[in-house]
């Protein structure tokens, strides 16, 4: 990215340094950072948890990106204020989310800067802006945020290096609230306000296979829940938050089954069902 040309200028009594410190602190819990010795880890531990974390910092800057996009999609349709309040927040958060990966990475002796990849990120770019901001809500929230809390939340019990459980935890207090509002959201743009609603509805429905597919592959199931549960969760070693392949996999099932296709059936997609039904019986006859 050119303005990454400009570096993060970190100097005491800047400003900009002063207030992104400020949003940055985890808002529930602190994070020892200073108690962390790298020296007690082998040198591939710690290469393994910097690509982890890099990976994760990209994805936490994907998401400070989208919704910031999102959000002022949101202002030009004229959402109500109490959507951008609780936009602010969520953007905010991902800033810190973004922050904290990254510290990871410096923390383990890997320093790294997010490298976006733009074209990832305008998930459903060619329709109406209200039809888009459905979609993207639908697709970023009401399965991505809930999906990555459940990773997170296994990230958490898996992790046994005490630094990267405050980090965890930090991330995941936040992810959890997305997930809940992307809920109240998805629920509120469902609701029949009569122009093409029903036009639009119908596309969000065919999508769905869609956006199912493209979420298992980031959650790395290549094969169906039935592999996912039969492998162990995570792999030997000092564990920096993170899950085997099988483990993130698992995480996508049990959250699709769990929450994503009856939290989505309830907000008027009943064809989520029989979406996630094709998805799975794909997966299983790839075992
Ligand atoms: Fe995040
Ligand atoms: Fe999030």
């Amino acid at each position: 990215m050119a303005l990454y040309a400009l570096k993060r200028v970190s100097a005491e009594g800047l400003a900009l340094t002063e207030e992104h410190e400020a949003i940055a602190r985890p808002r529930k819990g602190e994070i020892h950072w200073e108690a962390f010795d790298r020296g007690a880890f082998a040198a591939g531990a710690l290469a393994d948890a910097a690509e982890l974390w890099r990976e994760r910092a990209v994805q936490e800057m994907h998401s400070l990106a989208l919704f910031t996009q999102l959000a002022s999609q949101l202002h030009l349709l004229g959402a109500p204020l109490d959507w951008s309040g609780a936009f602010a927040r969520m953007i905010a958060d991902e800033v810190r989310h973004t922050d904290l990966c990254l510290r990871m990475c410096a923390a383990v002796g890997h320093p790294a800067e997010p490298d976006i990849d733009a074209d990832g990120l305008h998930l459903l770019a060619r329709l109406a802006p209200r039809a888009h901001v459905r979609q993207t809500i639908v697709a970023a929230f009401c399965i991505g945020e809930t999906i990555s809390g459940r990773m997170l939340k296994r990230s958490f019990r898996a992790a046994d290096v005490p630094l990267a459980r405050e980090v965890v935890q930090a991330i995941l207090v936040d992810e959890t609230f997305h997930g809940e509002l992307g809920w109240e959201l998805g629920a509120l743009l469902m609701r029949d306000d009569g122009l093409a609603f029903a036009e639009e509805r119908r596309a969000l429905a065919e999508a769905l296979p869609g956006l199912f597919a493209h979420f298992a592959r980031l959650c790395l199931a290549t094969a169906g829940p039935s592999w996912a549960r039969r492998e162990p969760e995570v792999s030997p070693g000092p564990n920096f938050g993170t899950l085997s392949s099988a483990g993130y996999a698992r995480a996508f099932f049990d959250g699709m089954e769990e929450d994503v296709v009856p939290g989505l059936v309830a907000i008027g997609l009943p064809e989520a069902s029989l979406a996630y039904a094709d998805l799975v019986r794909e997966l299983e006859s790839r075992a």
